[in-house]
């Protein structure tokens, strides 16, 4: 085996080192409107054509809202009757507005596997953003992965895996696009921390240093994925990236994905990102939320020829493109209709549909990861006494009247004093109650919040069940003759801010104050993602615990029909829980090393060495591995048949050819109904000693056997040639696993290229 090697980098003074660079790509490639496009650029193309250069400047730009709180407003262009655009928020549903449904967050989504909820989520959530007049949803997330487990932003995304990322991603974009919205994938790229994200007191924003191939083989893969789904937008990051602004880098935007992913659609700017009018020459199409230091100032680079008029037109014909490929000619409402503030009067603009309803359940049960179950802890059964404990088994004390669900839950002194703007420290836990997202953009207002005490009280009411509660003790009294105590704890994380921990004092010592006292301890974790469990795991009276991400408003409905066995356990973590820190190939953000330092610098030698590639490759144990995840029932596997297709290097094969078909048999032999992840995993030369590149979820009753298909794609078995800037294959021997985790590999076989 391969060990890799982890260069720490030795930060000098600016100067004092080469730093890593990025090279000049110019010009910009103009959109060529081929294939799904070739009707939109052909109706885009009309339209701008009969625009002044003032009017196409218009489309390019962000105008003060007039009489809504979209993020983001284009210009509109009355003479052609143009009425321009609301760009608006985001993960969870939409931010900042009532009557609206709040979804599973993107890392539960990702818990789940499932493409078809992750699909159904992104058209609901899709409708609603259209009804409420919101053009482009700003989302899904392809970055951060989750490079360092804090990253504040890593629960917007799928998981720390680029290909469960990157088909995630594209079912979101699917739906998403189909409702008739615009999506926009984001942050391209490398944006894998909140700290320094942006330049702040004279200190530059974080440099990503990534080599080529990581580049390809890691971060721009859910992106490759996402151009396949046809996404109409990316949106460029806040940092840099070798030392040049995100939206600012023409090898990113000209080079990477206007030329060797031939992006048709329009690249957007993060919100106040650092760009100024050579951003344009770049490959940067639109600014946001104002002008910035465009608008008239972009009228002007024209007039004294810093940009070509041809690329003002090609930006608005790439925006003009993207809203007639979803249709927003033909059908849409006034842009930012259903966006009004609400302190003032406004009309009621309610974009929920019923069929929504079941796809939000489905999906909260879905995230929920088993992850121990000893002595048949769970389900309950009728149980005669229960005890609940913990800072997250209710409802935060309150909704609309505060910020806290529209800006997340940033601004609740409850939960811990964050600020927006303010780099002030919070807990890493919310302890003002329970979460079912974690905060600012991608938070939304809940419909309603079923919490997890009311729907236990319900159930209660049911079953004849006798309830203590205590949410408030920090060492509670425990009725002896209770048959379980379920202790609620969580992990919260803010855009913004990058998580201080993985782990909080007050909460582990809550599980173990309750333990002490109760034999059969169940602990429940809403959790942004990874958090070691380490104090307790090993506990005696620690009989089961459950991870259960952010499950939108359906919170303790979900959890209720799980923890009854109503329904099953079927989630997978998107992400390794380590036994310590130090266990993970990078934890730590990057940040100035040297006093006065205002470059900071953050290489990314690790590699692809992430996450599950690193614990595997240098044998690290976990506690629990990526792709984990415990059922009600059991499966077997059996009948592993591999075959291979021509995939000799000849010349006219597309990297979307199929490369191999691998069939296994599932056989639930359990006595309960039940649903499994099955997973592949490849081992290709040179690279990690595995690497997810298949999954497919199956529902068997007892008994009952499924043929699970895996393709696998000629990219899927390649690696970037820096060399030849191409995908290779590479002769050798490929192992091919297939199992019910990334450790619990159950067969495996291997074919010879
Ligand atoms: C960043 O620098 C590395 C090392 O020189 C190079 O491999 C990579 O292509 C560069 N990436 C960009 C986007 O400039
Ligand atoms: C530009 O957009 C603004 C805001 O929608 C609008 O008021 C203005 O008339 C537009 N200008 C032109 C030249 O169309
Ligand atoms: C032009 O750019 C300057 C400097 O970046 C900025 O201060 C100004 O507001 C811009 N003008 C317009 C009309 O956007
Ligand atoms: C052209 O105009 C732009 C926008 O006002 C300005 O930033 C740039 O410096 C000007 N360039 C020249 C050569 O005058
Ligand atoms: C909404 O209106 C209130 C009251 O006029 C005002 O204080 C607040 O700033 C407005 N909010 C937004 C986002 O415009
Ligand atoms: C487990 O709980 C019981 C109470 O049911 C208690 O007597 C015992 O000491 C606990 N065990 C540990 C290791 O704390
Ligand atoms: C656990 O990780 C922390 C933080 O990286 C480190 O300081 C500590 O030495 C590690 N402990 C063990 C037992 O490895
Ligand atoms: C997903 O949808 C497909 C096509 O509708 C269906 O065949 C499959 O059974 C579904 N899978 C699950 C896990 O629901
Ligand atoms: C591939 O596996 C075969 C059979 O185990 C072995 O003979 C051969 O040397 C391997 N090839 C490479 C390139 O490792």
């Amino acid at each position: 085996m391969k060990k890799h090697l982890v260069v720490c980098s030795l930060l000098l003074p600016a100067g004092a080192l080469a730093l890593a660079e990025s090279p000049p790509v110019y010009p910009s490639p103009p959109g060529q409107g081929t294939g799904q496009w070739a009707s939109a650029y052909a109706s885009a193309r009309s339209l701008v054509g009969q625009m002044t250069l003032e009017e196409k400047v218009n489309v390019t730009r962000g105008f003060p809202a007039v009489d809504n709180v979209c993020a983001g407003n284009s210009g509109s262009v009355p003479r052609l009757g143009w009425p321009g655009m609301c760009l608006h928020d985001a993960g969870n549903g939409v931010r900042a507005t009532d009557l609206v449904n709040s979804y599973p967050s993107a890392v539960h989504a990702g818990a789940s596997w499932d493409r078809n909820l992750t699909y159904l989520r992104g058209l609901y959530m899709g409708k609603e953003f259209k009804a409420k007049g919101v053009n482009v949803l700003l989302g899904p997330n392809a970055g951060p992965l989750g490079r360092s487990p804090l990253g504040g932003r890593n629960w917007e995304g799928f998981g720390v895996d680029p290909y469960l990322s990157g088909q995630l991603n594209y079912e979101t974009i699917i739906g998403h696009q189909e409702a008739g919205v615009i999506a926009n994938v984001k942050h391209f790229i490398a944006n894998e921390q909140e700290l320094h994200r942006r330049p702040y007191f004279g200190v530059e924003a974080v440099s990503s240093n990534v080599d080529d191939k990581t580049l390809h083989e890691f971060y721009l893969w859910p992106f490759v994925d996402s151009l396949r789904a046809g996404v109409a937008s990316v949106m460029c990051s806040y940092q840099r990236v070798n030392n040049t602004y995100g939206c600012m880098n023409s090898k990113l935007l000209n080079g990477v994905l206007k030329t060797e992913l031939a992006f048709e659609g329009f690249v957007l700017l993060d919100w106040n990102a650092v760009h100024d009018v050579r951003s344009v020459n770049a490959g940067l199409d639109m600014v946001m939320p104002l002008g910035g230091s465009l608008g008239a100032n972009l009228t002007a680079a024209v007039r004294n020829g810093t940009v070509e008029e041809d690329r003002v037109t090609d930006m608005a014909t790439r925006i003009l493109a993207a809203w007639y490929l979803v249709g927003q000619d033909i059908d849409f409402p006034t842009p930012g209709i259903g966006m009004k503030n609400l302190s003032l009067p406004h009309e009621q603009v309610d974009a929920r549909i019923p069929e929504a309803n079941p796809v939000i359940l489905e999906g909260a049960i879905a995230g929920h990861v088993l992850l121990k179950n000893d002595n048949r802890a769970l389900p309950l059964s009728k149980p005669t006494m229960l005890s609940v404990f913990g800072y997250d088994a209710t409802v935060p004390r309150t909704k609309n009247t505060d910020v806290l669900f529209q800006l997340g839950y940033t601004s609740s002194p409850e939960m811990g004093q964050a600020v927006l703007g303010t780099e002030q420290h919070f807990d890493q836990a919310a302890r003002g109650g329970t979460i079912v997202t974690g905060g600012r953009a991608a938070a939304n207002a809940p419909s309603y919040m079923i919490d997890p005490l009311s729907a236990i009280q319900h159930r209660a009411a049911a079953d004849g069940t006798w309830v203590n509660w205590d949410l408030d003790s920090f060492d509670p009294t425990v009725n002896g003759a209770t048959d379980a105590c379920l202790v609620f704890i969580n992990a919260m994380a803010t855009e913004g801010w990058d998580r201080e921990g993985v782990r909080d004092d007050f909460s582990d010592s809550l599980v173990l104050n309750v333990a002490r006292k109760c034999s059969n301890t169940i602990v429940i974790v809403h959790t942004v993602g990874t958090r070691l469990v380490e104090q307790w795991i090993d506990h005696p009276n620690v009989t089961a615990l459950v991870f259960a991400h952010l499950p939108g408003q359906d919170s303790g409905t979900a959890l209720v029909q799980l923890l009854y066995g109503d329904a099953d356990f079927s989630g997978k973590l998107p992400y390794t829980i380590a036994k310590n820190e130090s266990d993970y190939s990078v934890f730590e953000s990057c940040r100035p090393v040297v006093p006065g330092d205002t470059n900071p610098q953050c290489d990314f030698s690790e590699g692809v060495y992430l996450d599950y590639r690193h614990f595997d490759a240098l044998n690290i144990t976990p506690r629990y591995e990526f792709g984990f995840g415990l059922s009600y029932t059991t499966f077997e596997y059996s009948s592993l048949s591999i075959k291979t297709q021509d995939i000799s290097d000849a010349a006219g094969q597309s990297l979307w050819d199929i490369a191999a078909e691998v069939q296994v048999t599932v056989t639930n032999t359990g006595s309960r109904a039940g649903q499994e992840i099955a997973q592949l995993y490849v081992a290709v030369p040179e690279s990690p000693p595995r690497q997810l590149r298949g999954f497919d979820k199956v529902s068997l009753g007892p008994d009952q056997s499924a043929t699970v298909g895996f393709q696998l794609t000629r990219r899927d078995l390649s690696v970037w040639d820096v060399v030849s800037q191409s995908w290779d294959l590479q002769e050798g021997n490929y192992t091919i696993f297939v199992g019910a985790s990334s450790r619990d590999i159950r067969l495996y076989d291997t074919i010879t290229i």
